[in-house]
């Protein structure tokens, strides 16, 4: 078990590879990599690389390999299943589809769910829930101020929707708030109005135990490099009807179990789910690490809470006294994963962002997340001009000198400007001279 415990802070929790990255500066200085940008991809953790290490040696062909190393790799494809079931308090019967990551989960459940499904989701979605529900059928409700609210606006919409099967989308924590979505009680609602509910656990996956049944949901998504397994594995779990019924996701080898000659035709029986849905050759590394992560996530849930709050509230608090700060807000009530997305007047988001990387080696997103309709929103709500915001994650590479090094970063350049020269290019901003030189493994 890999365990780090860094200063300043009271809780040992799970390594990740990296912690002790240094980066170029545009001044010409290298500095320890302070990563806050892990809602967008988390670093590996040094236990999954341990485990796709020990993994890497028996790696070979899956399901159709007669030989011993196959057999081995078979296993763990197979077991992998009902370790994800596991992690999300899944029921023994729900489907456990392997895919690339959760855009990929909540396209193959667009795919599955029977014509007609009247879907409901939020507007503040991330893109990859958003934009696979168009069309007559959906409705978009605009995102409420709080988690009371949501719950009201569910019911009033499910109570509009058209008879026949509904399906009800939403996240457990916002990619641009941190905010915690109230899914018992809106699966609740979804359960009162007959529809189903799928999570987008994409953020909520990484930050807090999930059950599946304990919050009645009927389908989960995440992905593998939000968890601290950046192998290009993703999942879907859930209710197998829909997904036995639908046509298979892609087609090709591993989705049939017999494909026949018709002369002018091909006869073609489809595989039952999950391998309806999982054509061609599968991930068995990324497979593999997505469960090894999700199994260390389990055993150390408290202090991975505890450690995250504890810099959440420092991050809130350092940025707060930033002249000209404003935090977005969607649940004003609701408690929040390590994400914060802010604006700071007089400022644009783009040239913090470049800002912080050149002259501090600091990471962090700028943009609107993937989640324009809201972040549209909110950024206007707080009187900005430009739609796009700065957003700090933390996670469990996160210490509290990276949180300390943002906030004294940003006073800086708030008050005294920035050190170096930058211009836009291609509407990016980006420093001029930068003579920062890549890793030798890309020279
Ligand atoms: C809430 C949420 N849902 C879905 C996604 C899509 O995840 P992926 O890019 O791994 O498919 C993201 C990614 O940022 C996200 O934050």
């Amino acid at each position: 078990m890999t365990l780090a415990i860094t200063p300043g802070t009271t809780t040992a929790v799970p390594a990740v590879v990296g912690a002790d990255l240094r980066v170029p500066l545009v001044t010409g200085e290298r500095v320890t990599y302070a990563n806050l940008d892990h809602a967008a991809s988390a670093p590996c953790l040094q236990e999954v690389r341990d485990a796709v290490d020990e993994l890497l040696p028996w790696y070979a062909s899956v399901h159709r390999g007669a030989g011993f190393a196959s057999q081995v790799s078979t296993r763990v494809y197979e077991q992998a299943r009902d370790r994800i079931r596991r992690f999300v308090g899944a029921h023994s019967s729900d489907a456990v589809v392997f895919t690339r990551n959760t855009t990929d989960s909540l396209n193959l459940l667009a795919r599955s769910v029977p014509k007609n499904t009247a879907v409901v989701l939020f507007d503040s979605e991330h893109h990859a829930a958003l934009l696979p529900w168009r069309g007559p059928n959906v409705q978009r409700v605009p995102a409420p101020s709080s988690s009371g609210a949501a719950v009201v606006a569910l019911d009033r919409a499910l109570a509009a929707a058209p008879v026949g099967p509904r399906l009800v989308i939403v996240t457990g924590a916002s990619n641009v708030t941190g905010e915690l979505w109230p899914v018992a009680e809106l699966a609740k609602v979804a359960r009162r109005h007959g529809a189903r509910i799928a999570l987008d656990a994409a953020q909520l996956a990484p930050h807090r135990p999930i059950n599946a049944r304990e919050l009645g949901v009927d389908y989960i998504a995440f992905s593998g490099h939000k968890i601290y397994a950046p192998f290009g594995a993703g999942v879907l779990v859930g209710r197998a009807d829909w997904l036995q019924q639908a046509q298979p996701y892609l087609v090709g080898g591993g989705a049939t179990s017999k494909v026949t000659d018709h002369g002018d035709r091909l006869g073609v029986a489809w595989s039952a789910v999950p391998e309806r849905h999982e054509a061609g050759s599968p991930n068995v590394v990324g497979v593999h690490a997505l469960a090894a992560a999700c199994e260390i996530l389990s055993r150390h849930w408290e202090q991975t809470v505890a450690h995250e709050q504890e810099l959440l509230t420092r991050l809130q608090n350092g940025l707060r006294t930033i002249p000209g700060f404003r935090e977005l807000a969607i649940l004003t009530d609701a408690d929040k994963v390590g994400v914060v997305s802010f604006t700071i007047s007089g400022f644009d988001a783009g040239f913090l962002a470049a800002a912080l990387s050149a002259e501090y080696g600091i990471g962090v997103r700028d943009g609107a997340f993937c989640a324009h309709v809201i972040v549209g929103r909110l950024v206007k709500q707080v009187g900005s001009h430009e739609e796009r915001a700065v957003r700090a994650s933390i996670g469990l590479g996160t210490t509290p000198e990276h949180v300390d090094r943002l906030v004294a970063a940003l006073r800086t350049l708030v008050t005294e400007g920035p050190k170096w020269t930058y211009a836009q290019r291609d509407g990016r901003w980006v420093p001029q001279d930068d003579n920062r030189t890549l890793p030798p493994f890309l020279a």
